[in-house]
């Protein structure tokens, strides 16, 4: 038997294999609310245009809604022979409501419809998402603020580099998920333009109103270029693009938690409801959660890669390749989605060692530029002799085995007869991270003032910072309190 959806002018039905490679009604089904609403929107516009009579736009409506109640009550069977969510729900319909259903179809065509219907679950995807990135640029900000004054090792090469604050540290995610956000935003407005109307490549001659189904899709306009609207899939590589972003940004942190939570490191303890243990080895604690969320940036950037590979070569309009748009887009997104969750879950409950990071601070000779900055400052110095004076003050303490705190101040003067005991008070890594107050540095000053920025902007709410040296959790190691 032919397909009664298009099989006109067919004598037999498709091979099975063939129907296997074609149906997508395995995926696109997850489009079922967007066709249905593209559906009445449609149906509405056309009987307000005079093209479908007010009783059969009663009848649609009705017998799609009657579709919809089945799909969200899992009483409705799909069919792989029907291919598509599109076909699923209109035969259902016809099965409904009869001959009125085949006019649903009137001046429109599935190349706008899987357009419109896919732009709409991409649009509504980007909301959830940039409401889980600020539900985590969130989680961090609260961290930040408690751990403002908690000092650090800075790294680059990922050799000790300069005392940092770990708020500051957090905070360096939360800007990062802010342009995160940003980027799904703009994604989103240039989404916005509604296909539906396009119909298979070229328009309708039915005199239809776009705009009217534009409107009540939320859309902000509808499209101005038919070929355009049926073959064009920026919306979800741009989706894809800013999504694998953001993924790398999640990876990188869980690549730090995996690093931070090694016995080696010990700067965080995550909590067991993001951990594992070992079958054979009784002392572990494996950061399964923060390493899956660092592979999910493969499957993310894989399905940017595979979509823009399926679309390179495409001649307009569409051509059914477009439909392999959907299965990798959706296990992205979703990707995404679980990686943020799992992240906000972690970074609220990990628990930091202050004692710890503290210890590892002062360590590889961190303070060594504040005594370069001291020596350029107090001593009017050029930077460039000072930092040679400084490698040479280091190398005395390498030589003596103690740190920049355990020099004297008469190895100082055997460096550089100039310099004073004031040198000391240059050498904690407190003085360190208190003295980089310069716009955007790691000072806890500055930290509570991007905190509470941050917290302003994500709550709507006015935030004050809060006063240095109040309310701090409790952290490993050292109480936490004031
Ligand atoms: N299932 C198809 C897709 O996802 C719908 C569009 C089919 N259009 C066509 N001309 N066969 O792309």
């Amino acid at each position: 038997m032919s397909n009664k959806m298009w099989g006109g002018r067919f004598a037999t039905g498709p091979d099975a294999i063939m129907e296997e490679i074609n149906a997508s009604i395995g995926f696109d089904q997850r489009l079922f609310r967007q066709d249905i609403a593209g559906s009445v929107a449609h149906a509405t516009m056309l009987a307000e245009t005079g093209i479908l009579t007010h009783a059969d736009r009663d009848a649609i409506i009705a017998g799609l809604a009657e579709v919809l109640a089945e799909i969200e009550g899992g009483s409705f069977t799909f069919s792989r022979a029907l291919e598509d969510i599109h076909m699923n729900v209109e035969s259902r319909l016809r099965e409904k409501i009869g001959d009125a259903a085949g006019r649903l179809h009137t001046a429109r065509s599935r190349n706008d419809q899987v357009a419109t219907d896919f732009k709409l679950y991409v649009r509504d995807t980007i909301d959830t998402l940039v409401t889980q990135v600020q539900t985590l640029q969130l989680a961090l900000v609260t961290r930040a603020e408690e751990e403002a004054e908690t000092i650090m090792p800075g790294f680059t090469h990922l050799q000790s580099a300069q005392p940092v604050t770990f708020g500051h540290h957090l905070l360096a995610y939360v800007e990062m998920l802010g342009r995160d956000a940003g980027r799904l935003l703009d994604a989103r407005k240039r989404l916005n333009e509604s296909p539906l109307g396009s119909a298979a490549l070229a328009g309708t001659p039915y005199p239809i109103d776009r705009s009217m189904t534009a409107e009540k899709l939320g859309f902000d306009r509808p499209t101005a270029n038919s070929l355009d609207a049926v073959s064009d899939r920026d919306f979800i590589l741009e989706t894809l693009a800013a999504a694998s972003i953001c993924a790398m940004h999640l990876s990188r942190f869980a690549e730090e938690m995996v690093i931070w939570s090694s016995a080696q490191f010990g700067f965080v303890r995550l909590s067991d409801k993001f951990t594992t243990g070992s079958s054979i080895m009784p002392q572990k604690r494996n950061p399964d959660a923060a390493e899956l969320v660092r592979a999910k940036i493969g499957r993310i950037l894989g399905a940017l890669t595979s979509l823009l590979v399926v679309m390179k070569g495409l001649p307009l309009a569409y051509s059914k390749d477009m439909q392999e748009d959907k299965e990798v887009a959706f296990d992205a997104l979703d990707a995404l989605s679980l990686s943020l969750a799992a992240m906000t879950g972690m970074v609220g409950d990990l628990v930091p060692n202050r004692e710890r990071m503290r210890a590892s601070a002062s360590a590889g000779f961190s303070t060594a530029t504040d005594i370069a900055d001291w020596l350029v400052r107090e001593l009017n110095i050029p930077f460039r002799d000072a930092h040679h004076i400084t490698g040479q003050i280091v190398a005395l303490a390498e030589q003596k085995n103690c740190g920049l705190e355990g020099l004297t101040i008469e190895d100082f003067k055997f460096i550089d007869q100039r310099i004073d005991s004031r040198i000391h008070k240059v050498l904690t890594v407190e003085a360190s991270v208190a003295a980089r107050q310069s716009y955007g540095g790691t000072a806890p000053a500055n930290v509570l003032v991007q905190a509470a920025r941050w917290k302003t902007e994500l709550t709507g709410q006015e935030h004050e910072p809060r006063p240095l040296g109040k309310k701090k959790h409790a952290g490993h190691g050292d109480g936490g309190v004031e």
